[in-house]
């Protein structure tokens, strides 16, 4: 698989005080292949928004490269072909909706991209039809409810048709049934377009679904790999504040009662097979 982003010994910082550098992320090295799902963790104020940001282009590093589809961010000439490439969707699913319809929402991000009048109407059908939202053009956005709200924003970004979506805790403000659509929507976009998706979340439970997860810790990364590897691992279990899935922490308690268990039974059915793998020896 080709590598579709690029950060190379990538720094941010702020200035503090006068000549006084705060280093947000510091020295960042990695690879996200075309397609893959990768989503971003750590605790709260670790960098995770402000690597989105960098990633998108909406910010430059202090130092360092990164290059996304071969454009450099830091090249204003490639500006504009980045933002066609990446689209963004925020937490706040209100503060990114402007239009009062819906069909204007979507247009807007089309003609900042100056697709032509006759191609907008296809692309606005084909992209609500893709979050669910089929005939929803002539709706005013204000009726819409979180869940929709967030579906609006994923089908404006979906009509730019862009390589990269990256997404900043976009379900952090919804019900869990909202949620769950969401993760499906993404999972299918990913299936069907091949789009490289860039999720940061603070559910685990997302973040075991992803192809790889990247803990942010110390300004650094801490961990780029296999989701499983990282949820099993008892290091990360025991990091404070980050609440470890639901089956992390039930088969983390059996095996704290001498039970052999496999902690990468992470997934509601296969710890629930593994509970009962358990029960069953325990009978004998
Ligand atoms: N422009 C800025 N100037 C000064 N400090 C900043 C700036 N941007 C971010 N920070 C600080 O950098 C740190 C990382 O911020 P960031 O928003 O990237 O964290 P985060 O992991 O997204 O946090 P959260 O989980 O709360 O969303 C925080 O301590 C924040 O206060
Ligand atoms: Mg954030």
């Amino acid at each position: 698989m080709e590598k579709i982003i690029e950060f190379k010994n990538v720094d941010y910082a702020v200035e503090e005080q006068k000549n006084k550098k705060h280093f947000i992320l510091k020295n960042i090295t990695l690879e996200i292949k075309k397609g893959e799902l990768v989503c971003v963790i750590g605790l709260n104020g670790c960098g995770k928004s402000t690597f989105a940001k960098l990633l998108s282009g909406l910010i430059s590093p202090t130092s360092g490269l990164i290059n996304i589809c071969g454009l450099n961010t830091q090249n204003p000439d490639h500006s504009y072909q980045i933002r066609k490439k990446v689209g963004i969707i925020f937490q706040n699913p209100d503060n990114q909706i402007i239009a009062s319809t819906i069909e204007e929402e979507i247009a807007f991000g089309l003609e900042n991209l100056c697709i032509p009048r006759e191609k907008m109407k296809a692309r606005i059908k084909s992209s609500l039809c893709a979050v669910g939202m089929e005939g929803f053009e002539k709706k005013l956005t204000s009726t819409l409810s979180g869940g929709q709200k967030q579906r609006l924003n994923i089908a404006s970004v979906l009509a730019m048709q862009p390589e990269i979506i990256v997404l900043d805790e976009p379900t952090s403000m919804l019900d869990s049934v909202s949620r769950k659509n969401i993760l499906d929507l993404l999972l299918k976009i990913k299936s069907i377009h091949k789009t490289t998706i860039v999720l940061v979340t603070h559910f685990m439970e997302e973040a075991v679904l992803s192809n790889k997860v990247l803990f942010i810790e110390d300004r650094k990364v801490n961990f780029l790999g296999n989701p499983y590897e990282l949820f099993s691992d008892e290091v990360f279990l025991k990091t404070p504040s980050l609440t470890p899935m639901q089956s992390s922490q039930i088969l983390s308690f059996i095996k704290s009662l001498g039970y052999k268990v496999s902690m990468k039974a992470l997934k509601t059915k296969d710890c629930a097979n593994e509970i009962i793998k358990i029960l069953e020896n325990h009978k004998k």
